[in-house]
Order: structure tokens, then C-alpha cells, then sequence
């Protein structure tokens, strides 16, 4: 709520901000034939205009080969690898059990995802008893979903039952170890200093002792706190099975997800890809993280204008105090290093470059699209039969799930499992997280060349057909093709070798 009201508030100072920093300029520019001063005013409520044309004209005009649309749809060769995560099971002796471990985890959805993986991790590490982990409610998502809201709690349990001992709930004798009682004051049962990327050493020699003198250990914070490298195999092939088959969604998603799944897969038109009215057609998502938040982070520059610009110093001063070290660079430098999220007018012609006709189903997974409907528009020029949870799931349909961000999220995650293709316009944490998935089920990804893209887009004068050519060969090895984890990358982006057998 704090934070609502913090964006309201700092909605309404920049506002007032532009007033004043505009209004001197203002006059002088009525003068001038080209004085845009009045519209831009508004710009971060208006529809920024197509920032390439140039491009857009050739994207809309494009002919595709048979050749290029079968080989963007077809769906990736068998690459040698598969699953094996039952070669490695421990099993766990419940009556010698260290203890309770609780974690509190923050962050969004994906983020927390990981920790719970870590936290089993961590527990069969120590021989200790999980306790079903506490998700903290993320200041910018606002949800306080919990575990069990989101996720198949008896399922998680089950799979893990031979390995990991887990409980609900802390027993009646520790009743007092709770979010609040950590929340508010010192106590000897709470390990707060838990290094980023530890050891498995670390905690034997920092939690087992608290476990064995007070029967219980609070970890928090507790994310990214448990190494990549160095650990056992079978605490590695643990964290994938916790990622890849413990974790599932409750039902009421799982079944809102087939539902949806189902839609796209069954094209109005009957025009979709592949299909033949059994409801297999084919369609891609488009992950398209385009919040205030992330625009405002990056520091980049949208097209939005002189007032998006002063909107988003503003919303930067007022929720990080301007501790956005991205800002000592300049939009054109960032872009050169390829840190900008592309908007989604890039992302569409990158997509009309890799062969994707107007016929192509999409599926846009997002929360908020910071500009809205104006923002996207020249996307969906581009692909006109783009749809998203509103357009394809009635209010009714979707009454479950409805303002709770983790919740929508898990959703957009699920029909992201599933889809033929899966690429994302600002490779982050969700992107890592289907990298990951997909590349553990052999599923095609594209990952977006953010600095050829980023290059390509700077440039203003190219022509279509060469921004296309450029576009498709710099992304032939970029489509799922095996990547062996290096040192110090997550298991859970890459898990090949430490989960999967050649
Ligand atoms: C955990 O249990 C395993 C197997 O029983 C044992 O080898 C290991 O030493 C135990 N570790 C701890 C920290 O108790
Ligand atoms: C796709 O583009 C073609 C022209 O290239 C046009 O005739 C057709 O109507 C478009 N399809 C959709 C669904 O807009
Ligand atoms: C833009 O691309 C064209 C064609 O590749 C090239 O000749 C030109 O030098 C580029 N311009 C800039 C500013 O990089």
C-alpha cells in the first residue's frame, strides 16, 4: 500500500515537475514551426509514435519463404541430453534430523523460486527439516500470495519424500519462530549474515551449531545465499528436481493456464500455423517486461519524449534517491553495451526479421505495460492476432487469479512452458528462468542479441532488407541450441551437465 501511494505521489510531483521545468521554454517554442513543447508535455500518457520507420514499412511489407517459416517454427533436433535426476538419491533418516530450517524469501516470483530450490538444497545439506518457506510481499509486485496460494504444497512434499523431510508449519514448540518475531527485534535463532554464494562448508560450520543448541534456524536474507559450484552432485541434481518437478502450480492455474493454452492453440481463423482444428496449432510467447519500474531502472531512453525523460528521473529520485548507477550513462552508451530492454516496437520488428508472418499467433506475457495499449500498438500492427490473459480468458474465467501479481505471474509462466517458442524482450529474471526449463525439456528459445540489436536499432538509415538479414543470422545459434554451464552461472538458467545425462 506504501508503495502505491509512493507512485501516485510521485506520478502527480513529476507532473507537476514538467509544469514548471516546461513552462519557460513553453512560449518561446508556440513560435517555432517545429516547437513540439505542448505534446510532449503529455507524452508519458500519449502514444510515443513509431520510433523506426524506416523499418516498420519493410517489416509490414515483408514476404517470408517457406524456407525461412519452416525452419523458425520447427521445433529443435534431439541434442543428446536428458533428465537424471533419480541416479543420485540419498535418502534421508527422519529420526536424525538437525533441526527446522526457515527461510524467508523476497523478490518476485522467479527469484523466490530459486530460493525455495536452494532452501531443500540447504536442508539436505545439514540434514535438517524444512519448513515450507515464507514468500516476503515484494514492494514493487504488492502481493502476498503465500507458498500454498501459488504452489501445489502436498505435490512438493511428496516428490521430495525420500529425500528431504518437510513440514507445513513449524511444530507447536517452536510456534513463536514467526515473520513478526524476526521482524521486530534481535534474536539468537536468526542467521542474518549468510554470505552471497555460499558454501555448503558455510553452513555446516554456521547453522548446524545454532540447529544443535536451539533446534531451529531462521535464514534471512536468504536469496542467492548457496553457491553454483562446488557442491555435491546429488545437492545439484536435488535443486534441479526441486525447480523441475517438485514446484508445481496449484490446480486453479494449472487448469486456467490449459485453458488458455488450448485458445491458442485453436486459431480463429483457422490460419495458425501447423493446425488442423484439433487444437495443435502453433504460437509463440513474448515476454515483455515494460513496467514504470524496470523503464525507469534501466535509465534508458523510450521515445517517450522530454516528459517521459523528467517522469522517469522523478519516479528514479523518489524510490531509489537516485542510487541508479546507470545514469552516469548515456542512453547511447548503455544501448551499445546492449542494457536496454527493447520496446516493444523493437522486439516486433526483430520478431517480423527472425520470419514471423502477421499470421503468427503471439501471446504477450506482461504485468503492465508502462505507456499501455499506446505503447503497443505498432507490436500489434505488426501481429495482429496478439493476445493475453484479458483477450482469451473471461473476467470470470480469470476471477482467481485477478490483481495478485504472483499469481499472474505464475499464469504467464505456465503458458511460457508450454509454448512452441518462447522469447523474452528484456533477458532477466524470467528469461533465465525458461532458458532454464525449456533447455531442460528441449524446447526452442530464442534469446534476443541485445547488443547486434541494440547496434541495428542506433543506426536510422538501414534498410529493411539488410536490418532482416543481419537480424536472422545473428540469431541461428541463439535458439536453444545446448549451453554447458559455466563457472559461477545459476544450475537453474543452465542445467546442463550438473542435472542432465548425455
Ligand atoms: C547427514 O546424513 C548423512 C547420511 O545419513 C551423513 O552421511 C551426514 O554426515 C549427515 N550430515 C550431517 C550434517 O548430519
Ligand atoms: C497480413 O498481411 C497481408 C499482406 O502482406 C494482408 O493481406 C493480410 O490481411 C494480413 N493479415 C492480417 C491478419 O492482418
Ligand atoms: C548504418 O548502416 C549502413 C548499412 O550497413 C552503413 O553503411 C552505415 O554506415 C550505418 N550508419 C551508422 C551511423 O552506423
Amino acid at each position: 500500500m506504501k508503495f502505491q501511494y509512493l507512485q501516485t505521489q510521485s506520478q502527480r510531483a513529476a507532473f507537476a515537475g514538467i509544469f514548471v521545468i516546461l513552462l519557460p521554454n513553453f512560449f518561446p517554442n508556440l513560435f517555432d514551426p517545429l516547437g513540439r513543447a505542448y505534446p510532449s508535455m503529455f507524452s508519458e500518457w500519449n502514444a510515443p509514435s513509431p520510433e523506426h520507420i524506416h523499418l516498420l514499412e519493410g517489416a509490414l511489407h515483408q514476404q517470408i519463404s517457406e524456407k525461412q517459416q519452416s525452419d523458425i517454427w520447427s521445433p529443435l533436433p534431439n541434442q543428446g541430453w536428458k533428465p537424471c535426476l533419480d541416479s543420485a538419491t540419498i535418502p534421508f533418516d527422519s529420526e536424525k534430523s538437525q533441526g527446522y530450517i526457515q527461510v524467508f524469501l523476497d523478490g518476485g516470483l522467479n527469484q523466490q523460486r530459486m530460493g525455495i530450490c536452494d532452501a531443500v538444497a540447504v536442508a539436505k545439506i545439514l540434514n535438517a527439516t524444512l519448513v515450507i518457506p515464507h514468500l516476503e510481499v515484494n514492494p514493487v509486485w504488492q502481493d502476498s500470495s503465500s507458498f500454498t496460494d501459488i504452489f501445489d504444497v502436498d505435490h512438493f512434499i511428496d516428490v521430495l519424500k525420500n529425500e528431504v523431510s518437510i513440514v507445513k508449519e513449524v511444530p507447536s514448540k517452536y510456534s513463536w519462530s514467526t515473520r513478526e518475531y524476526y521482524g521486530t527485534g534481535i534474536r539468537p535463532t536468526r542467521i542474518k549474515t549468510a554470505p552471497v554464494h555460499a558454501s555448503a562448508n558455510w553452513y555446516l560450520e554456521n547453522v548446524l551449531p545454532m540447529l544443535n543448541s536451539h533446534g531451529i534456524a531462521a535464514i534471512a536474507p536468504f536469496s542467492h545465499r548457496l553457491a553454483f559450484d562446488n557442491l555435491p552432485k546429488e545437492i545439484q541434481l536435488l535443486r534441479c528436481k526441486v525447480n523441475f518437478e517438485a514446484l508445481v502450480f496449484v490446480p486453479h492455474i494449472r487448469t486456467l493456464g490449459d485453458t488458455l493454452l488450448q485458445r491458442l492453440r485453436t486459431s480463429p481463423t483457422t490460419k495458425t500455423k501447423g493446425e488442423n482444428g484439433n487444437g495443435n496449432g502453433k504460437f509463440i510467447v513474448l515476454h515483455l517486461r515494460f513496467d514504470k519500474d524496470m523503464a525507469a531502472h534501466s535509465a534508458c531512453d523510450f521515445g517517450g519524449g522530454k516528459a517521459e525523460k523528467l517522469a522517469l528521473a522523478k519516479y528514479r529520485q523518489v524510490i531509489w534517491q537516485g542510487r541508479v548507477v546507470k545514469t552516469q550513462f548515456s542512453n547511447e552508451e548503455l544501448r551499445h553495451q546492449g542494457r536496454c530492454p527493447l520496446t516493444p516496437e523493437e522486439i516486433g520488428l526483430s520478431l517480423r526479421a527472425l520470419g514471423f508472418n502477421n499470421d503468427t499467433r503471439l501471446y504477450l506475457a506482461s504485468h503492465k505495460v508502462y505507456g499501455g495499449e499506446a505503447r503497443i500498438s505498432t507490436l500489434r500492427k505488426m501481429f495482429p492476432l496478439m493476445e493475453d490473459k484479458k483477450s482469451i480468458a473471461s473476467e470470470k474465467e480469470r476471477a482467481q487469479v485477478e490483481g495478485k501479481a504472483s499469481l499472474l505471474a505464475a499464469v504467464d509462466y505456465y503458458v511460457s512452458m508450454h509454448t512452441d517458442i518462447f522469447i523474452s524482450a528484456s533477458p532477466g529474471n524470467m528469461h533465465n528462468a525458461m532458458l532454464g526449463y525449456r533447455a531442460y525439456r528441449n524446447m526452442k528459445t530464442i534469446r534476443p542479441n541485445m547488443v547486434l540489436l541494440s547496434q541495428l536499432f542506433l543506426n536510422g538509415t538501414m534498410e529493411w532488407s539488410e536490418f532482416q538479414q543481419a537480424v536472422e543470422n545473428g540469431h541461428k545459434n541463439r535458439q536453444g541450441q545446448i549451453r554447458l554451464r559455466k563457472e559461477t552461472q545459476s544450475i537453474y538458467t543452465y542445467p546442463i551437465p550438473d542435472c542432465m545425462c548425455h
